[in-house]
Formats: C-alpha cells, structure tokens, sequence
C-alpha cells in the first residue's frame, strides 16, 4: 500500500502515545530548575553529573526518556514541526509567525548556495578524506570564504567550478571587512523579543548562524558528491531545508516522503542536552573565538565512534548477523565476548530513547518495499527483543537513536560513511543556539584536574641521563 505523509504524522503520533502510557509527566528532581551560584553536586569521570550552565534551550529527562526543545515535546515537533520551524525556534526561543518562517526559511534556501566555498572545498582531496574531517574543513573554508564573499557577491549558476580563482585555500586574503564581522561581541546577541521579520539577519552573530546551518548542509552534500566523482549542485528554490539537502546530495529530487522523513531526521537530531560536541563547541566560544571554529570544534568531536558515529556501526552489524534466526545465537556470543551491542545504551537514557520510539517504525514503514531491508529491519526487531529482555530491567538498556537511523538512510540511498555528516547538518542548529545562548553571560570554561604526578624530581642534563 503506498504510504503517505499522514501515515509519518501518525507514526510520530502513536510512537507519543506509547511513550506518554510508559511515562509520568513528573519533571526530573534537580534538572528543572534555576540554581544559585556557587552550587555543589557530585561529578565523576569525564565531567559526569557536573553541572555546567543553566539554559533554555533543551531539555533531556534520562529517567522518563522525554527530549524537550524550548518547552515543545519532541513528539509534537516532529509531527507537525519543520527543520526550518525548529532551528528558529531553537535560536530564537519562539515559534516563528508565517511571516518570519517564510524570510527565515528563504534565507536558508539563499545561504544553501555557496559556489565559492565549495569551489575551494574541491581544491582538497575530499572525495579521498573522512567526510567529517572534510566537513571540518569546509567550516574553515566558510569562514574564510562564505562569511565576505558568497553570499555578499552576485555568484552565478556553476561558479563552483568555473572560477578562475585558483589561489591555495588557506592563502586567500578575504574580501570585505578586515575584521572579522562574525567575531562575538559581548552583549550584542538581540534577545528574541526584539527581532523582527526584517530584522531577522540583523546582528552579525546571528547572521553567522544562518550561514552555518545552511552551509553545513552545502558542504555535507558537496562532500557527499565528490566521493561519488560529482559536481557540487546548488539548490532548488521550491524544496525545504530536508529536501534541498536530500536533492545536493543524492542529485535526486526526492520524493515527499522521503523529503518529509528527512525532515523529521533532522528535527529529531537537532539538540540534545550537554553532549560531547554541543560542550566541544561552547568551550571554544566561550575563550571568545568565533563561531565557525567553535562549530568546527563541535564537528570534530561528533566524529568520533562513541559519540556520532555508532549507527554506521549498526547498519554493518546488523549486516552480520544476517537474518532474524541468527539473533539469538550473534547475542549469546556478543554477550560471551562481552561486547557492547551497538545501537543500544545511553550515558543519559536508562528508558527507550524517545528518538528511537519514532525511528524504529519509520524504518519498518520504509523497508517494507525492498526485501533487504526488510530483513535488515527485522533482524533489528529480533536483537531489540534479545537485548531488552536480557538487560532492558536489569541495566535500563533499550535501544538508542542510533540503532534505527542508519536503516532509514539506508532505505534513501545514503552511504554508510556519511550518516554521521547528517547528524552534524542538524546539530549545527543546536550547537549555534547553545553558543549564542552560553555568551551572553559568557564566563571561559576551566575545570580544574587533579595532579597526581610527581614533585621534587631533579633535572639531569641530556648527557648525564642513562
Ligand atoms: N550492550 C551491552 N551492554 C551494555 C551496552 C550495550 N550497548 N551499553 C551498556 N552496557 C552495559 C555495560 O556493559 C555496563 O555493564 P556492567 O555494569 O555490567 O559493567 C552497563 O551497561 C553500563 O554501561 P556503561 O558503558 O558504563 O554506560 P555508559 O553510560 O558509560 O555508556 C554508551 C553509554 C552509549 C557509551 C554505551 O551504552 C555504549 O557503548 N553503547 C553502544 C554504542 C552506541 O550505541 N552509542 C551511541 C550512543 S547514542
């Protein structure tokens, strides 16, 4: 039966009212509320239970698996919300009147085309590199070229590949301000009760924003394309954000359900509490850098396989194992070993990921009509019954965002090894607003580490050392 957009809604819809009968609506005690400065609580290894900021923006209930962006349930958003839709509200605090989604939404379209960055992106081996190390580098690329030049010139159709500007990357003089109009100001972010439809690009920091969640986007799929042997495409003034990108990518229009089940990819991806990234990018902020090496710093840290890149590993274990037969055995084994089921688990969820609630049967949805994966999704099925009934009660291990996501790329035609560069394209949005959120009452990150070193040792000359 042809599936329709509805049945995404209602997918999104049902996945809300299973998690709301398993849940109470009792916030977290401690996590909801403003603190007094100085404040004391128990920290352990890598920062865990340290409370670093206050903010506004997200909320993660670990407990009761609730994922709140500025107030709105994540089952709400993805249900009735868009990528466009949620990234203004994520920046700006509110939703966004028509008029404001309709200039906000242009303005991503317009900053999507960025001829010359992508130009320069091309001058490196990227089609050879990791695609987040290329995607690292085309921020950089961004902020030396996208930030005086693309968008302020009058770039035509293809100028990726027709400029005659051959000078090296990282030796070109930029245009425009000699001073960085995106370096943060202390105190110059508007807050959103001044921002008006036409003032929308109006504060440079804002600005800078809107050229990274557009231009990220850019660059993931000029990545996407070089590794195929293509050319950069520019976008399409009727697709959304998800399409635009989807299109970039793939060189496909695509269809509305795949444009919409992007979309929701996307909203689901967006923020998500104090993660490693989302911390990589305020530390950099806060020493007052700017916003696009922060961004970078961010990109840098999601690259890595415990944080942004286990549903990669999902689609290739998943593989392995094969069919719905083989679970019970690949499990005994994993468990023998004592391995970690990838897919599963999660330093704050001890309850089903509510992202993984709404990406599991839109996985199931997509796989129906293409009989691999269709084993694939029922082979998932299969080790999510083994693990919840071996360690779901006993460890709180359910499966997280990441053990659906890599079938649901899948099902779009999306290598395996740039599934990662999509949750980047969508956490830039909520990078950029805990940076903006955290400088406005900037104070520089420094934890202390404890020394457990030695004191007192004696210096030996070089040549006296045996
Ligand atoms: N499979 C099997 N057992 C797991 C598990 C998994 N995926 N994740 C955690 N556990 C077990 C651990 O073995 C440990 O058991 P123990 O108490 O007997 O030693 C217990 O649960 C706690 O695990 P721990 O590694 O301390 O949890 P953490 O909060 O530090 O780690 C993750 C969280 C996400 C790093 C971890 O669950 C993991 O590696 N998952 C697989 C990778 C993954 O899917 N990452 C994407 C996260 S969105």
């Amino acid at each position: 039966m042809e599936q329709t957009l509805d049945d995404i809604t209602r997918i999104v819809l049902e996945a809300k009212e299973r998690a709301y009968r398993e849940t109470d609506n009792e916030p977290e005690p401690n996590m909801a509320s403003s603190l007094n400065w100085p404040i004391e609580c128990t920290v352990g290894p890598g920062l865990e239970g340290a409370i670093a900021c206050e903010t506004r923006i997200g909320y993660v209930n670990g407990a009761k698996g609730w994922l709140i962006y500025r107030g709105y349930d994540i089952f709400d958003l993805c249900a009735y919300s868009s990528f466009e839709e949620t990234s203004f509200l994520l920046l700006h605090g509110k939703l966004p009147s028509a008029t404001e989604l309709e200039t906000f939404s242009k303005t991503l379209r317009r900053r999507m085309f960025i001829p010359k960055t992508q130009r320069l992106l091309l001058s490196f081996p990227v089609e050879s590199m990791n695609p987040m190390a290329a995607l690292r580098l085309g921020t950089n690329l961004m902020r030396q070229k996208q930030t005086y030049q693309d968008h302020l010139s009058e770039s035509s159709s293809q100028e990726a590949l027709h400029s005659d500007d051959d000078s090296i990357a990282m030796e070109t003089v930029p245009e425009g301000k000699q001073h960085p109009v995106f370096q943060f100001l202390k105190g110059l972010f508007r807050p959103v009760s001044t921002v008006e439809p036409t003032d929308l690009v109006s504060s440079d920091e804002t600005e800078s924003c809107y050229n990274l969640i557009a231009g990220v986007a850019s660059v993931a799929a000029a990545i996407g394309r070089a590794r195929e042997g293509r050319i950069p495409l520019e976008p399409l003034p009727d697709l959304s954000f998800a399409g635009n990108y989807l299109y970039m990518l793939t060189g496909r229009r695509p269809t509305p359900l795949e444009e919409r089940i992007m979309d929701v990819c996307l909203i689901l991806h967006a923020d998500h509490g104090m993660n490693a990234s989302t911390f990589a990018s305020m530390v950099v902020a806060s020493t007052l850098s700017d916003i696009y090496l922060a961004i970078g710093a961010g990109i840098s840290a999601l690259s890595g396989p415990l944080h942004g890149g286990a549903n990669v590993e999902v689609v290739s274990m998943l593989e392995r194992i094969g069919k719905p037969s083989a679970v019970k055995k690949w499990y005994r084994t994993a468990m023998e070993q004592k391995k970690k089921v990838m897919g599963f688990g999660h330093r704050v969820y001890k309850a089903y990921d509510p992202r993984a609630r709404i990406l599991g049967p839109l996985a199931g949805m997509l796989a129906t009509e293409n009989p691999e994966l269709k084993t694939m999704y029922q082979t998932a099925l299969a080790l999510e019954q083994e693990v919840v009934a071996h360690l779901g009660d006993s460890k709180k291990i359910f499966p997280n965002v990441d053990f659906f996501s890599g079938i649901v790329y899948r099902s779009m035609g999306i290598p395996s090894d740039l599934y990662t560069t999509i949750f980047a394209v969508s956490r830039v949005s909520g990078w950029c607003a805990r940076v903006m959120e955290y400088i406005e009452h900037n104070r520089i990150f420094r934890p202390r580490a404890l020394y457990t070193g030695r004191f007192d040792e004696k210096y030996v000359p070089l040549q006296d050392r045996s």
